[in-house]
């Protein structure tokens, strides 16, 4: 690991079952939940996996929005000079992404939460008050991150959910 060490956060959307992704997408559409994605990191290096990645690739401002993608996969063709370096482990892409000197954001999916929950500093969980269909799941944390030190409950198109904050005892 890197001599200074950034803030290495987890962030994720997950309904009431775990169910993170289907299909290789989102299973919801919550605006709200994106916006707080995209402020949160402003300025950060994104880690996650290559098929997270392919989907943040359907936004079409993912590569003018500022931040830099650390994503593994054992393509590299996927790597992009100065935005998109790509990493044949989790442990390798949050070692280097560390290096970048900016927070370290941890995107999933469920390989890459599992791989780096330990590492992480904090979570950030939008927790949806229902369960969905899904082919992808968030890994338990709460053994790891017992305390919820902040909670913002809202509602969008009629589907509940909290802005969570975890940290660790
Ligand atoms: N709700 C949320 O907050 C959230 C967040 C993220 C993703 N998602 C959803 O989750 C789904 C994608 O997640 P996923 O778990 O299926 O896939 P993923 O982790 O995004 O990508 C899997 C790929 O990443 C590489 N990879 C992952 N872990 C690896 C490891 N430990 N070692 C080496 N390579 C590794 C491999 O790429 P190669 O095959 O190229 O080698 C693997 O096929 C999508 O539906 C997405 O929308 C939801």
């Amino acid at each position: 690991m890197c001599a200074f060490r950034p803030p290495v956060y987890a962030i994720a959307a997950i309904a009431q079952n775990k169910v993170i992704g289907k299909d290789g997408r989102l299973p919801w559409s919550i605006e709200a939940d994106w916006q707080r994605f995209l402020k949160l990191t402003e300025g950060g290096s994104l880690l996650m996996g290559r098929k997270s990645f392919e989907d943040m690739q359907r936004e079409p401002k993912w590569r003018d929005d500022g931040r830099r993608y650390a994503v593994v996969s054992r393509d590299n063709a996927l790597a992009e000079p100065g935005l998109v370096e790509v990493f044949p482990t989790a442990e390798r892409a949050l070692e280097e992404s560390c290096r970048w000197g900016q927070t370290v954001w941890v995107c999933g999916g469920s390989g890459i939460y599992s791989a780096l929950l330990p590492a992480c500093d904090q979570l950030h969980l939008t927790l949806i008050e229902r369960p969905f269909e899904g082919d992808t799941w968030f890994p338990e944390w709460r053994d790891l991150f017992p305390r919820r030190t902040a909670s913002e409950a809202l509602e969008e198109n009629g589907l509940s959910f909290a802005f969570t904050v975890w940290e660790r005892e």
